[in-house]
């Protein structure tokens, strides 16, 4: 069984997501970013909010193994929907290195994470993540080795279990599990089978979301009615 989830169904959940995002760039926090169509729009929210960003660290959950320039790369979504559009002085930025070859990207953003946080688990302070149709979320695809991970804090996946069928980078479950606050951004009616299976309370390795279960931190699910209409009934939910 998983941690129960809290999960908010909302006329615009990129909106929502944007507001903890902000709360967590004005304290200055660690936060690990997803790619995706859905985590943009949150992002594009995020750049129109008058925000001090110089005091806040951006990490990636996953990259696609191509060039930052790349319209695949994730960094380079969210250069395009935030970073260039910020005012101010802007984060700091780790991406990962989807250019290098990806065990050696993963190698060298394990490596980055050690020397930022010390060693043990990095204790980010939010984790954004989507949610593919198949219930995968990073690049944690349903049945692949990486779920198995328990040591690394990144690693190469050589086959993507879906489009863009490029490699990729992504963080692992032990570091999304150890995670302050961690938050499920998914709209959309192709979302909804995806949202019953991986928050039905029961964790399986064909539904990759499901195995994320912060220890002690917070899960959040942040849901439009579509992609929340096959809820199971035993999660809690709130409507705004
Ligand atoms: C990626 C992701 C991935 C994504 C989901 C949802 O690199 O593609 O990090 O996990 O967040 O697939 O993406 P959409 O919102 O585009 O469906």
């Amino acid at each position: 069984m998983t941690a129960a989830p809290c999960a908010e169904v909302l006329q615009d959940p990129a909106a929502e997501a944007a507001g903890r995002l902000a709360r967590v760039i004005e304290r200055g926090g660690h936060i690990a970013l997803s790619g995706g169509a859905t985590p943009r729009a949150a992002y594009e929210r995020l750049a129109g909010m008058a925000l001090d960003f110089s005091r806040a660290t951006l990490w990636f959950g996953d990259e696609r193994c191509v060039p930052p320039q790349d319209e695949q790369s994730n960094f380079a979504m969210v250069r395009a929907a935030l970073l260039d559009r910020l005012q101010g002085s802007g984060p700091v930025v780790r991406r990962i290195e989807g250019e290098r070859d990806p065990r050696a990207a993963a190698a060298s953003y394990e490596q980055l994470l050690g020397e930022v946080f010390g060693e043990g688990m990095p204790e980010l302070d939010l984790a954004l993540m989507g949610l593919g149709p198949d219930a995968h979320t990073a690049s944690l695809f349903p049945g692949q080795e990486a779920l198995d991970e328990r040591e690394r804090l990144a690693v190469a996946v050589e086959e993507p279990g879906m489009e863009p069928w490029v490699s990729r980078v992504t963080l692992t479950l032990p570091v999304f599990n150890a995670a302050r606050e961690v938050v499920f951004l998914a709209a959309g009616a192709d979302k909804a089978d995806a949202v019953a299976r991986a928050f039905s309370g029961e964790q399986h390795r064909d539904a990759p979301a499901s195995l994320v279960s912060p220890g002690s931190g917070s899960l959040t699910l942040l849901l439009d009615e579509a992609a929340a209409a096959k809820l199971p009934g035993a999660v809690e939910v709130s409507r705004r």
